[in-house]
């Protein structure tokens, strides 16, 4: 398998990689509302990371350190469409090859169902399908007209052939409501995704915090200050293990005493910890998925070769990579009086491959029982 050859700014940079998030296509059959994607999503240029330079980079990134690897775009299941399909199956399988130890894809379950029953699908540690709301009224304003009904049927053909199924959701501000019971409809939520059989939900956050993405279209996003007391009610039921299946929820902010008390905790960055690239078919390799559809990033692979981005346009600028900050990308333009935005892939408690087994980010949460023992 060929490598590319590396600048070395790049490998001192990702010294501590674990995870590649490999946007394969920029090809979608959906436009949802909400989409950070939607401007890169195009029918007609630059739209796939070809299956070759794919596996040299996957190759190379391994050499690096990475063992997780997110195929996603776009929609990866319509990844090598004019070949049925097949460069998918074939991606998935070689990858497995090369040595990956956790292979995820993201899915909006349109078209998925015909993967599932194909041996090199199987190869998958999990799929992720996406799901923005408990019934067609809910989800289908966000993601398209019958995208429900199609994505629920998919997901339950995936749980019943046996494959690791979660859903991942955004939380519209519809979340945020409560129903007649005084249940918090993001619990409604979650409860759906427990009857459906799924191992996990994880939440992504909607917020318009003054970055490039914010342009999505549709109003879905809900208000900064309205989230805190949801995240502690919900956040809670799960440490008391209250559902049946995992949740991943994004804290997305704290007060600034809170983070003063344990940075080393809340300043969870992997723009800082060079733990992850973002690989994209025009060329881009980016770390923070908050600038993704802008032109920043880090460095540019071409021709078997990965060069750092040494201009302005290099994300790492601006970032003060020695200390632990609240989130740089999200604070610079928007101010959310006694809170400070944390990264919005920061989420406590969550069962994930390198939260968990590489980071093992929960050791650095200095508990109040801790504050008070060291008082
Ligand atoms: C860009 S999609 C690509 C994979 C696939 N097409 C899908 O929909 O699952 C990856 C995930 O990002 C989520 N997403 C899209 N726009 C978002 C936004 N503005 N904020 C947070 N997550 C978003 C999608 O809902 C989806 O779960
Ligand atoms: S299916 Fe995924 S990539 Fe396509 S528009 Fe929706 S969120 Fe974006």
């Amino acid at each position: 398998m060929d490598k590319f050859k590396i600048d070395p700014s790049f490998s001192a940079h990702f010294r501590n990689l674990h995870q590649v998030f490999m946007y394969i296509t920029d090809r979608c059959n959906l436009e949802c509302e909400q989409c950070i994607y939607k401007p890169s999503i195009s029918h007609f240029i630059n739209e796939e990371i070809e299956l070759n330079t794919a596996l040299s980079l996957l190759s190379t990134f391994k050499e690096l350190g990475a063992a997780k690897v997110t195929f996603l775009g776009g929609e990866p299941t319509l990844y090598g469409h004019r070949l049925d399909g097949q460069p998918l199956l074939d991606l998935i399988e070689k990858t497995r090859g090369l040595g990956y130890e956790y292979i995820r894809l993201d899915t909006n379950g349109q078209k998925t169902k015909q993967f599932l029953d194909k041996p090199e699908f199987k190869e998958l540690d999990e799929v992720a399908f996406s799901l923005d709301g408990y019934s067609a009224e809910t989800n289908d304003p966000l993601r398209g007209k019958g995208t429900f009904l199609r994505a629920v049927d998919a997901i339950r053909h995936a749980i019943n052939v046996g494959y690791h199924v979660t859903i991942t959701c955004c939380v519209q501000k519809l979340f945020l409501e409560r129903n007649n019971d005084g249940l918090l409809k993001l619990e409604t939520m979650i409860r759906f995704a427990e009857s459906l059989g799924v191992h996990q939900i994880n939440f992504h956050d909607l917020f318009k915090v003054g970055i490039p993405m914010d342009t999505w279209t549709g109003n879905f996003a809900p208000q900064p200050q309205d989230w805190p007391l949801v995240y502690d009610e919900i956040s809670k039921k799960v440490q008391i293990k209250h559902f049946k299946i995992s949740v991943r929820l994004p804290q997305c902010f704290v007060t600034k005493s809170e983070f003063a008390r344990n940075p080393e905790f809340y300043g969870y960055c992997p723009v800082k910890m060079g733990e992850r690239v973002m690989v994209h078919p025009n060329g881009t390799i980016r770390i923070c998925s908050n600038l993704i559809c802008t032109g920043y990033g880090v460095a540019r692979y071409h021709d078997n070769i990965i060069d750092w981005d040494h201009s302005a346009g290099n994300e790492i600028i601006g970032h003060d990579l020695t200390k632990d900050t609240p989130c740089t990308n999200r604070s610079r333009h928007r101010k959310y009086g006694d809170l400070v935005p944390v990264c919005f892939s920061f989420k406590p408690d969550q069962e994930e491959y390198v939260w968990e087994n590489r980071l093992k980010w929960d050791q650095y949460r200095i508990i109040e029982e801790d504050v008070r023992a060291i008082k």
